[in-house]
């Protein structure tokens, strides 16, 4: 078992890795039912879960009611938001009571955010069940839905009050899922950990073949990372938090282009929006060549794609700029991006002009 504190104040909070836990999550979370009932929030493609947690909580002596919501990216909505918080309501949720938030990203995100606005403020739980979710989304109380201008657009930070993380649960998810989350974790190594970016160069094939070992060890590196910057930064503000972003700009343009649908998952606009911020950034002057053939190698080493032509966009540069200036980071008419002066040494930069990016994007298609 590893447990990495979230250092933030009065709203610290504890994530436990193990391998696992799940079936033995009732005893973790015995002590924040108080003998109330407590509300478990997932998605339909998780009732296997669902019943391992739920069985985990009566051996341990606390009732449940399961709330199951569609699967998919479509839940994060007005409308999901409102039957859940009417569903939370009717379950006579109190402040200090602790949802549990059982699935992927889109079940955190969306929990979270009904959580930090009912009764305005209660507590939740995170357990989650993607890559994504257990390195990055449940970590951090970023929580949003959608609305028709744009993803995430509507959200609060809500810290959860516990993460708990079951890396065997990665067993049944799907491998392109896999392959999406565990861009996420080789992001922590490009931002500031070379030697995490080698340990994934070294390891990441078996990683992604099963190895359970590797796979909690990445985690634990990946969740350790992410809570010692969102302590540092983490309302976003001081531009710590920012270095998160790495391939988000570039990828969100990607996905955009692709009208956010499955052609392209979140994960792999953000493997192929790293290529893209290492090569724009050799192309700058400003990181050596061979580091940026080195991402791009190790994405194609593991099925993930390296830049335009694999992410299936033929789109031109100025299309693509147009879908970055929508990026809810746009301030004052300039958009940071993240750079790297080489691989683990990425920063923040709010001078990159626009065009050059279009122009270097048409490069990149040629
Ligand atoms: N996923 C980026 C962040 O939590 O800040």
């Amino acid at each position: 078992m590893t447990t990495i504190t979230v250092n933030l104040g009065a709203r610290s909070y504890p994530i436990h890795i193990e391998a696992g836990s799940l079936a033995a999550a009732g005893a973790r979370l015995a002590p924040l039912a108080r003998g109330r009932t407590m509300a478990i929030v997932t998605d339909a493609n998780l009732t296997g879960h669902l019943a391992t947690l739920q069985a985990s909580l009566t051996q341990n002596g606390v009732a449940s009611e399961a709330i199951v919501l569609p699967p998919g990216e479509g839940s994060k909505s007005w409308a999901t938001l409102e039957t859940l918080c009417d569903r939370l309501l009717d379950l006579g949720i109190e402040r200090g009571d602790h949802v549990v938030a059982l699935g992927g990203g889109v079940i955190g995100d969306l929990v979270g955010f009904a959580c930090a606005i009912l009764k305005r403020g209660c507590q939740f739980v995170q357990i989650p069940t993607s890559l994504l979710a257990q390195v990055d989304s449940s970590v951090g109380g970023k929580t949003a839905i959608n609305t028709r201008a744009g993803k995430n657009l509507i959200g609060a930070f809500h810290q959860p009050a516990m993460v708990l993380i079951d890396p065997q649960l990665l067993d049944t998810l799907p491998i392109r899922e896999l392959r999406a989350g565990y861009a996420e974790v080789v992001k922590y190594g490009l931002i500031d950990d070379f030697a995490f970016f080698e340990w994934c160069e070294a390891n990441g094939a078996a990683l992604l073949a099963g190895d359970v070992a590797l796979r909690t060890h990445a985690i634990a590196h990946s969740v350790a990372a992410k809570a010692r910057i969102v302590a540092a930064d983490e309302h976003e503000t001081t531009g710590t938090r920012a270095l998160l972003n790495l391939g988000h700009t570039f990828g969100h343009a990607l996905e955009a282009e692709t009208g956010f649908s499955q052609a392209l998952i979140h994960g792999e606009g953000v493997a192929a929006g790293c290529a893209l911020a290492f090569r724009f950034s050799a192309a700058q002057g400003i990181c050596p060549g061979q580091d940026a053939t080195r991402v791009a190698a190790h994405w194609r080493a593991v099925g993930l794609p390296d830049g335009l032509a694999a992410a299936g966009i033929s789109a031109t540069g100025a299309r693509l700029v147009d879908h970055m200036r929508h990026d809810k980071k746009m301030a004052a008419g300039t958009l940071p991006f993240l750079l790297a002066r080489g691989i683990g040494q990425t920063y923040l930069d709010k001078t990159v002009n626009l065009s050059t990016v279009a122009g270097f994007l048409d490069a990149e298609a040629r």
